[in-house]
């Protein structure tokens, strides 16, 4: 038995009691997010380990961990904040307020700042085309959508999370 199964094997065990031993592959989604939990990514090795358990290629399990904007194989910043550009959303400005985002932030696109706190990422449709430019951000086990945005807007928000991871960490010395 290895890493991931030894650590959690009583979650793993009520993940899989869920579906059909002839059906277990559709746990494949629940064991991904319980990994992403547990470690912030999706490490390379825990991707074989979930193939093993499910009895699948570990190439089917990276390419569901390749589709999902929601599933990561990196550790990156704090937040990550994803900009679709799919064309209805680039139809509306959306190339223009990624460039312009990061420019302001010193980063490019699949970067992360400075401070570790905001990863810029690239995302295809978030379904919300008809407000553009848009972006979903994850972060503390969070998710949000930000619609109609200006780049002014974004980076007001920015800073206040900066300013409450800040304040979470003064809290915490
Ligand atoms: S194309 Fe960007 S949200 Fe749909």
């Amino acid at each position: 038995m290895n890493e991931f199964m030894l650590q959690h094997t009583e979650e793993i065990q009520t993940i899989l009691s869920a579906y059909p031993p002839e059906n277990k592959k559709s746990a494949v989604m629940p064991l991904l997010y319980l990994a992403q939990r547990v470690d912030g990514y999706i490490q390379k090795k825990t991707i074989e380990e979930i193939a093993e358990i499910l009895d699948i290629t570990s190439t089917d399990v990276s390419s569901i961990v390749g589709f999902y904007t929601l599933y990561h194989d990196q550790p990156e910043g704090r937040y990550r904040l994803q900009v679709c550009t799919d064309l209805p959303c680039a139809l509306r400005g959306a190339e223009k307020f990624l460039e312009d985002l990061c420019g302001n932030l010193g980063i490019k696109v699949g970067e992360t700042t400075e401070d570790g706190l905001i990863t810029i990422e690239e995302v295809k449709c978030l379904a919300g085309c008809h407000r553009a430019p848009m972006f979903q951000l994850q972060g503390d086990g969070n998710l949000s959508y930000h619609e109609n945005q200006t780049v002014d807007a974004a980076l007001e928000l920015i800073a206040e999370l900066k300013k409450r991871a800040s304040e979470r960490e003064g809290k915490s010395e």
